[in-house]
Parts: C-alpha cells; structure tokens; sequence
C-alpha cells in the first residue's frame, strides 16, 4: 500500500481555504483501447507542417501587402493586393466571409485596434496601420499581423514609433518564455509590465487563440494577467499571441457601427503585433517570422522566469 499525502502541503504561499484536502497519490493514468478514437490535443506531425506551410505563405503575403503601404493609397487597395497575393499561393484569406467579414485582411489604422475593415480612405503621412494576414492553405490556417508607420510624420513621431516597438518587443518577451511546461498564464505576466514601462496599456478583450485546422480554437491566449487563463504548454500545441496596446494608460475598446471595427475608447493610438507559434521539445518554433520558420530553444529564459515569478510572489510584490 503506497503511502496518502496531501500534495500541496508543502507550496509556499498556498492556504486551503475549508477543511478538504487534495489526497494523493492519483491512480495510475486510465489507458482507453487504441480502437476507441481520440480527440485531438497535440497536433501530428502532418498537421504541424500543414499550418507550418500556411505560416510561411502568409509572411510572404503580409510582407508583399506591406511594401505596398504609403500615403495615398487606400486600404481598399491593400486588400486587393493581399487577394492576389493568396491566389497566387493557392490560399484563401481566411477572414473573407468568417462570421460575415466582408474582406480579406485587416486593416487597422491609428486608433482602430483591431479587425479594421479595408474601405476607400486613402492612408495620410502621419498614419500608423496594422495589417493581420491570415491564409487558409490546404486545411491549416496561418496568422500573422504587425504594424507599421505612414510617411516621414509618423517615423519622426517618438511617442508611436515607442508604441509600435514595445508592442513588437512584448511578442518577443512572450515567446521567449514559450516552452513545454509553461503555464499560459505566464504570457499576460510577461507583455503587461513591459507595456507599462513604456507608457502603453494592454488591450483585454481581444486574445491570441489556437489555430490549426480551424482559425479560432482552444487555448484562449490573455495578454494581462487574469485568472481566466488556463492549460500548460505542451509539445504540438499550436497558438498565436498577438498583444494589441494603446498609448496611454486606457485598455478598454468600443466597436463602431459595422460590429468589427474595434476602437480604442479615447481615440489614442493602437498598435499590435502577431505571431503563429508551435511549442516543441526544447521550447518554440516561431511558424511565421520574417525569414522562414526560427526554433528558439527556451529552457534557461523558461526557468529564469518561473524563479523570479517565485520570488516576487514569496516576497508579495504580486
Ligand atoms: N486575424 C485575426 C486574428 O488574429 C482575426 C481576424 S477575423 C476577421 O485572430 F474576421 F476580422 F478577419
Ligand atoms: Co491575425
Ligand atoms: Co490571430
């Protein structure tokens, strides 16, 4: 007979709060009969490189609708551009008729945070815009958006270039931490005291998701920290993260009349940056970045992390 514990007697800065206790150890994990068919958890393999292919087209595209971009031309323009550029590819732009979207990219400018719809205004000097690229390819979904600066005006503007950059360098502060074992959560406890730092306020009500053979799937990806965010990374997960920050200290958004556009509510500027990320053994392969495909191995930033989450929670700064 082995041995009853309570497994959480020992975790610093935990209290039950009644009289049940945990009692273990579990049993031994239930092994259902291989004929019996499982749900999907992980990704295969095959459906690693289905969406791996679909990432690397819609960098393609996004970069091509991106070379595009300078004042005069309208939005309505870069759509047609990303069209051709998923034909081409033999893509379909997946938002296109996704819940009614009526277009095929998203084209976020100045204050639109999110799911801007492409129309007939030209882009003005002074403009930033966002473009989010998603491409269907043969079963698997690819997503991907970044934002850039209009003109000479915006590009000599301190306060959205810093914008711009820190929403970029919360992408790169999440992902470094990517890794099996890794708690979602994490993310939103890396991207919020950055953006802080740097005079932006995260955006709560839209998230990174799972994607794969559907667009928007499971886990839910928070940018903040929230008890919301549930589930550990595990090798053969496929997300993306992508934070979307305001200027100033107000995260709260408005939807215009169209229900798609979303809005900052002081009309302060919005940026956001996005990537298609798959967990491997020794941490993330970024599916989407510039260049082709990027494996980072985590291990040290992943425990760095997690000790010093540790010791700000034992000494209650959190
Ligand atoms: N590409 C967006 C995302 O990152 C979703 C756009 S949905 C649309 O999740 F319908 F607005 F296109
Ligand atoms: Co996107
Ligand atoms: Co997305």
């Amino acid at each position: 007979m082995t041995e009853l514990y309570d497994p959480f007697s020992d975790v610093r800065g935990f209290r039950y709060t009644g009289s049940l206790r945990a009692v273990y150890p579990l049993s031994p994990k239930t092994r259902i009969p291989s004929s019996i068919r499982k749900p999907n958890y992980v990704n295969s393999p095959e459906e690693q490189q289905g969406v791996r292919t679909a990432a690397v087209l819609a960098r393609e595209a996004l970069e091509i609708v991106a070379s595009h971009i300078r004042p005069g031309v309208t939005t309505d323009e870069l759509d047609k551009v990303l069209v051709q550029a998923a034909i081409e590819r033999k893509c379909y732009p997946s938002p296109l008729g996704y819940h009614g979207y009526p277009k095929s990219v998203c084209t976020s400018v100045n204050e639109v945070i999110c799911h801007g719809i492409p129309d007939q205004r030209p882009l003005a000097d002074g403009d930033i815009i966002n473009i989010d690229v998603t491409l269907f390819h043969e079963g698997f979904h690819g997503d991907l958006n970044a934002t850039y600066t209009v003109g000479e005006r915006a590009k000599n503007d301190e306060a959205l270039v810093r914008l711009i950059r820190t929403a970029r360098e919360c992408l790169d502060k999440a992902i470094n931490i990517c890794g099996p074992g890794m708690p979602y959560a994490e993310i939103g406890h890396v991207i919020k005291p950055h953006a802080e730092a740097n005079g932006c306020a995260v955006v709560r009500n839209y998230t990174g998701h799972g994607i794969g053979r559907v667009f928007h799937g499971a886990p839910t990806i928070y940018h903040h920290p929230t008890r919301k965010a549930y589930g550990i990374m595990k090798p053969g997960h496929i997300f993306t993260i992508e934070p979307m920050l305001n200027l100033g200290t107000e995260w709260r958004d408005v939807s215009w009349p169209d229900d798609w556009t979303v809005a900052t509510v002081d009309g302060a500027p919005s940026a956001a940056a996005e990537e298609t990320l798959l967990i491997t053994e020794t941490g993330v392969e970024i599916l989407t970045a510039k260049g082709g495909p990027r494996k980072i191995d985590t291990t040290e930033a992943r425990e760095a992390h997690l000790k010093a989450r540790a010791e700000r929670r034992e000494s209650g700064s959190e």
